[in-house]
């Protein structure tokens, strides 16, 4: 029968002789807190998410995101060879293109900024770095939305997936190792997944956005990706109010054949991350986004956070939430600062 006692932490020690149970040993040195550290970060589990501009000459900044920029060919060459040197395990291209269309054609064209992007990055990286393909309409489309609109100017789902299967083929064809399907779409996994396997690229894998919720923190990303949309997500993204409905996204993206899966954003989404983690049969990533990004850096500039502190714990935290790996524009200082520590 409980004394009361041991729910204090005394164990059967009399109260006078103090708690028998003293979780503080663990804490007590820097050699004793490295050993018994639960969660680690390294560089493989790291993606590096990266921006390229179509007839960019030289690396922009984006106002919103400091620290980012929207890189030229070359510069995102730099970007990736760097990020094999830091031992990152991926890196994901958005594509910013000059020209939009109604139907985001830029995505399927071979030439199109993001698959001459994957060629250039592939060519210069190998088979040292997963190299990533943002697989989505919103930065190609004149409109802004992640697919193509019907008369009503609602985005039309299945329409889309026919322009998803194709851009799946072209980036698969222009060198990327891992497809990211980031619109949303019912059943985008899956069309993907045939379209791959039918021109050949079986071994092409799919990281699938499953749980992505309709997010005000994606804020800065529409400047870094000039972003024309007006309105919002909500029709396809989901409600950030929903828990159960994530659980259904992944087991139908799951079912569909993703490799991996993604919940995102990450750090006002833990509780999802740990959710998704624990019933997911593939590996669980997690997208520390870019008002995620800015809002550390914000409050870091104005000295009221210990900038490379709160870096470490926030993307630590994602990791323990569930994470396996971890999208983040911090990846390649998060390297630096681990290759440091660790010789
Ligand atoms: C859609 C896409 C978005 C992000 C990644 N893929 C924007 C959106 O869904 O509105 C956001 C990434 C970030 O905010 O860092 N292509």
């Amino acid at each position: 029968m409980s004394t009361g006692h041991s729910e204090l932490g005394y164990g059967t020690a009399s109260p006078a002789m103090g708690p028998v149970h003293r979780p503080r040993r663990l804490r007590s040195s820097p050699i004793m807190r490295a050993h018994v550290r639960e969660t680690h970060l390294h560089p493989s589990q790291l993606i590096l998410p990266v921006f390229v501009r179509e007839g960019a000459t030289e690396p922009r900044p984006i106002t919103a995101m400091p620290g980012v920029v929207q890189h030229s060919l070359d510069s995102l060459r730099r970007a990736a060879a760097e990020a094999v040197e830091l031992g990152l395990g991926g890196i994901m291209i958005f594509g910013v293109p000059t020209t939009l269309d109604a139907t985001g054609s830029g995505i399927v064209d071979d030439e199109g900024i993001l698959n001459t992007a994957l060629r250039a990055v592939r060519s210069e990286v190998g088979d040292d770095i997963l190299v990533m393909a943002d697989l989505c309409l919103d930065e190609f489309t004149d409109h802004g939305h992640c697919g193509v609109l019907d008369e009503q100017g609602r985005v039309d789902n299945d329409a889309t997936l026919e322009l998803y299967a194709q851009a799946a083929v072209a980036q698969a064809r222009a060198g990327a190792h891992v497809l990211g399907p980031s619109g949303m779409m019912d059943g985008q996994v899956g069309v993907i997944r045939g379209a791959l396997d039918r021109a050949g690229f079986i071994d092409v894998s799919v990281l699938a956005y499953s749980v992505k919720y309709a997010s005000a923190f994606y804020g800065p990303f529409r400047e870094a990706v000039d972003s024309t949309l007006t309105g919002d997500r909500k029709a396809y993204q989901m409600d950030p109010a929903n828990r159960r409905e994530a659980l259904r996204e992944l087991r139908l993206d799951l079912d569909e054949g993703a490799d991996m899966v993604m919940v995102k954003p990450a750090m006002s989404y833990l509780d999802m991350v740990r959710e998704v983690a624990d019933h997911s049969t593939v590996p669980v990533s997690a997208y520390q986004i870019s008002g995620e990004y800015s809002m550390i850096q914000a409050a870091a500039a104005n000295g009221w956070i210990d900038r490379r502190a709160a870096i470490e714990e926030s993307v630590l935290s994602i990791r323990r939430a569930g994470a396996d790996t971890v999208l983040t524009y911090f990846a390649a200082e998060l390297a630096r600062w681990w290759r440091e520590q660790n010789g």
